[in-house]
């Protein structure tokens, strides 16, 4: 049982890897071609000068994390920029076993799984920018995602990206995802932030940059 659950790890990250490093083939490859080309670390040059004139107002913290890398990064960034935090909650919750295959079938009937514990419509009117995190599933946006961005009116709002992957290291479909589903809100998808899940704990420095290039500080 444990070779089985062995065997299925690494071939998952090879399979993720590889997505992320060549141009595979399948609609999978095709998918990564359409993307937004999002640099590894902050979207362009981490060195890059902090944003000028851009107000966020109110700034809101959204994430999903299912194994705990986005979770991890959150706080990372919690500790450089103080912002109320909303984590997605699915009601039901994704169990190991069925993980990638549920995420897989999610994605591809288009159903959006139900959150719990969702602030009223009036607490998230209060907000003008959300920062919006999530890792990267099966090459595009996690579903529990999309209910969140589909369950508000988040027109007029700037939402900035940030997210996990174990080898889509341009976010695949993701941000060209959140662009479709939130036409009217200023999505800052070339500002995103890409980290590997597994280097989440190595990257303070990248997530310090990645703030204070966007002007984000306490
Ligand atoms: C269902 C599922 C699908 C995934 N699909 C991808 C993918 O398409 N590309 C990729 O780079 N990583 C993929 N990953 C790896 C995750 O993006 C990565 O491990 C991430 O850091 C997990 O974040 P979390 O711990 O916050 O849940 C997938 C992981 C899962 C569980």
């Amino acid at each position: 049982m444990i070779k089985r659950i062995f065997a299925l790890m690494t071939a998952c990250v090879l399979l993720f890897a590889c997505a992320g490093c060549s141009g595979d083939s399948g609609s999978t490859a095709e998918h990564e071609q359409q993307v937004n080309p999002t640099a590894e670390g902050t979207a362009d040059d981490p060195s890059a000068e902090p944003e000028e004139d851009i107000s966020y107002g109110n700034v809101l913290i959204v994430y999903f994390s299912n194994s705990g890398n986005t979770h991890a990064l959150t706080e990372m960034i919690t500790a450089e920029f103080a912002a109320e935090t909303l984590r997605l909650i699915p009601a039901e919750p994704y169990e190991w076993a069925t993980l990638f295959d549920r995420a897989q079938d999610e994605l591809n009937d288009g159903i959006r799984p139900e959150l719990t514990g969702l602030p009223e419509a009036d607490v998230i009117a209060q907000y003008d920018t959300i920062l919006l995190g999530f890792p990267i599933w099966w090459y595009d946006l996690p579903m529990p995602v999309w209910t969140f961005l589909e369950a508000y009116d988040l027109s007029g709002k700037t939402i900035i990206p940030y997210f996990t992957h174990n080898g889509s290291s341009n976010g695949a479909a993701s941000l060209d995802t959140i662009e479709t589903l939130c036409p009217d809100s200023t999505v800052m998808s070339d500002d995103a932030l890409s980290l590997w899940g597994d280097r989440v704990a190595d990257s303070a420095d990248e997530v310090k940059e990645w703030l204070n290039g966007l002007g984000l500080t306490k």
